[in-house]
C-alpha cells in the first residue's frame, strides 16, 4: 500500500509542470522513468522486507523437534502453550520472555549440561532464543533428565476425596500441572480425572516411548496398586469372589481380551506433549477395565472426543471416571456378586467399575456431554442410567456392540441425576 502510494506521488510530482518545451519534456520523460524504475527497486526492498518481518520477528518452532525438549511456559508461568488450532508449530512474538524447563534438572544447551532445570530467555528469531547472553538454536536445547511427580494438594474433593495433580515440578517451586485426580481414599481408586484437552489435541506428539507405571507414596494403603492387576492375581482375586478354583480361566483367560487390564482414566493419547502423556501412567490414573473394551469402544469414545475437539476446534474440559462396581453370577448360589482386585479379611479395594464415564465441556459455549462405557464383557443388557442421546451428536461413532463395551450419551443434567461425583458446572446446551 505504501509503496504504491509513494509510486503515485513521484509521478504525479513529475507530470505537473504545464508549458514545457520539449527538451524539458524529454528530460521530464527521463526523470519520470528513473523514478517508475526508482518506485520498483523501493517497492521490492519493501516487500522483501515486510516478507522478512513475518518470519524475522517471530520465533516459530517446531515443539516435537527432538524428544525431550524442555516444556516451554510464558516467564513466570505454568500453563502449558499449544499450537493456535490447526497449526503444529508454536510461535512467539519477538521479545517474548519465556522459562524453559526440564523437570529433574539438566538442561542441555548445544551439547553443555547446565545443572539448572529452569532457564529464561527470550525470543530472538526464527528458531533462536536468548539464554544467558547466548544465541540459542530451539533445536540444541534438551532435557537430560525428565522427572515427573504426583503431589497431594492438601484440597479435598466430593466430599472424603483427596485432590492429586501429577505433573512436574520444578526447583522454584512450581508445579505444572498435567493431570487432576480426585482420589477415594475409601475404595483407593479414582472418582474422576481431569484434563484441559487443546482443540489441537490430534496434532500430539506420536510414539514417544512408554514409560512405566508408578504410584508415587504414601496414598495407597495396599503397596504395590499394580501388582494385583497381574493376569494370575486378578484370576485367583476374582475367581475366590466368585466360588471358582483359583486358576480357573472362565473368567479371567489365558488369551485373548478377556481379562483387567490397567485401563487409563485420563488416555495416554488426551496429552499433547509427550510429558503429558507420560504423566497419565500413574495408577491413580487407573482403573480395572476388561481389554475387551478398553482396546474396543472405550478407545472409540476417546477418539471420537478427539476428533470433536479438533473438527470444532474446541478447547474442552475433560472428566474421565468410573462408577459402581460391575458383577459376575457365584458359581454355586447365581448371587451377583462384586468385584475387586483387593480382597482381605476386613476391606474390598479396587474395585472393577460398572462403567467409565467422560464429561466434556466447552467453558465459553457452556456446552457439555456424558458420554458413557459399560465394562463387563459377560453380561448380555445393559439399563442405561440417562436417556441415551448418542443419535443426537453427529461426531459420536462408538456402536452399541456388548462385548466391546456399550456405550452411550447423555445429557449432563439427567447424568448428574446419577453420577454425583462430577464437580459443579454451569450448562445450557448439548456438545454436538
Ligand atoms: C555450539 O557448539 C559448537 C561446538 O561444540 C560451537 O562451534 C558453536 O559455536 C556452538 N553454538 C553456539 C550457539 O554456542
Ligand atoms: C486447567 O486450566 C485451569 C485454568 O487455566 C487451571 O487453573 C488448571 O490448573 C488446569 N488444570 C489442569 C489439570 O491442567
Ligand atoms: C516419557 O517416558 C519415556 C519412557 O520412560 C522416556 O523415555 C521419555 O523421555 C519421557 N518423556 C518425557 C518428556 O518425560
Ligand atoms: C486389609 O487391607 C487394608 C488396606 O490395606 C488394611 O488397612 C487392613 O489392615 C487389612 N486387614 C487385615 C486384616 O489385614
Ligand atoms: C489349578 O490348581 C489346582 C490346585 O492347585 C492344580 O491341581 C491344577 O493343576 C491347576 N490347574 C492349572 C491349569 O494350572
Ligand atoms: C435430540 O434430537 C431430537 C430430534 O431432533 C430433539 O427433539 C431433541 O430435543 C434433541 N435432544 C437434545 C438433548 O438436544
Amino acid at each position: 500500500m505504501t509503496t504504491n502510494d509513494e509510486e503515485n506521488i513521484l509521478h504525479r510530482a513529475a507530470l505537473s509542470p504545464r508549458k514545457m518545451t520539449k527538451i524539458t519534456m524529454v528530460a521530464a520523460l527521463a526523470f519520470v522513468l528513473v523514478a517508475v524504475v526508482t518506485g520498483i527497486l523501493v517497492k521490492l526492498l519493501l516487500f522483501s522486507n515486510d516478507e522478512n518481518e513475518s518470519s524475522g520477528h517471530e520465533c516459530v518452532i517446531n515443539p516435537f523437534e527432538v524428544n525431550p525438549h524442555p516444556l516451554i511456559v510464558l516467564s513466570k508461568g505454568v500453563d502449558w502453550i499449544y499450537p493456535i488450532h490447526g497449526e503444529n508449530v508454536l510461535r512467539f512474538k519477538q521479545g517474548t520472555s519465556l522459562d524453559f524447563l526440564c523437570p529433574g534438572r539438566q538442561i542441555i544447551i548445544n551439547n553443555t549440561q547446565t545443572e539448572k532445570d529452569i532457564l529464561t530467555g527470550q525470543c530472538i528469531s526464527d528458531t533462536v532464543f536468548l539464554i544467558d547472553d547466548m544465541h540459542v538454536e530451539w533445536r540444541t536445547l534438551i532435557c537430560g533428565d525428565f522427572r515427573r511427580s504426583i503431589r497431594d494438594t492438601g484440597n479435598s474433593c466430593v466430599g472424603n476425596g483427596k485432590e492429586l495433580i501429577t505433573g512436574f515440578e520444578t526447583d522454584d517451586g512450581r508445579f505444572i500441572t498435567a493431570l487432576t485426580i480426585c482420589f477415594n481414599p475409601q475404595l483407593e481408586i479414582a472418582y474422576y480425572t481431569f484434563i484441559n484437552q487443546t482443540s489441537t489435541i490430534n496434532q500430539r506428539v506420536l510414539a514417544t516411548p512408554r514409560p512405566s507405571f508408578i504410584q508415587g507414596s504414601g496414598i495407597y494403603t495396599i503397596g504395590s496398586a499394580t501388582s494385583y492387576y497381574v493376569r494370575a492375581q486378578q484370576r485367583a482375586t476374582i475367581n475366590t469372589l466368585v466360588g471358582l478354583p483359583e486358576n480357573s480361566t472362565k473368567y479371567i483367560q489365558d488369551s485373548g481380551n478377556y481379562f483387567l487390564s490397567r485401563g487409563h482414566m485420563t488416555a495416554r493419547s488426551d496429552g499433547f506433549y509427550a510429558a503429558q502423556q507420560n504423566a497419565t501412567f500413574y495408577m491413580q490414573n487407573i482403573a480395572p477395565q476388561w481389554h475387551t473394551v478398553n482396546g474396543a469402544n472405550w478407545n472409540q469414545i476417546e477418539i471420537d472426543l478427539r476428533d470433536y475437539a479438533e473438527a470444532s476446534a474446541s478447547d474442552l474440559q475433560v472428566y474421565c471416571g468410573v462408577y459402581g462396581v460391575t458383577t459376575l453370577p457365584h458359581e454355586e448360589t447365581g448371587d451377583e456378586i462384586e468385584l475387586y482386585l483387593f480382597v482381605n479379611s476386613t476391606h474390598k479395594l479396587l474395585p472393577v467399575p460398572e462403567f467409565y464415564w467422560k464429561v466434556a465441556y466447552n467453558s465459553l459455549t457452556k456446552a457439555a456431554v456424558a458420554l458413557i462405557g459399560m465394562n463387563n464383557p459377560y453380561k448380555e443388557s445393559f439399563t442405561p442410567i440417562c436417556e441415551d442421546i448418542s443419535s443426537n451428536l453427529s461426531w459420536f461413532t462408538c456402536n452399541s456392540e456388548l462385548v466391546k463395551g456399550y456405550c452411550y450419551a447423555c445429557t449432563v443434567p439427567s447424568f448428574r441425576k446419577i453420577v454425583t461425583t462430577l464437580p459443579d458446572f454451569p450448562t445450557k446446551q448439548l456438545l454436538t
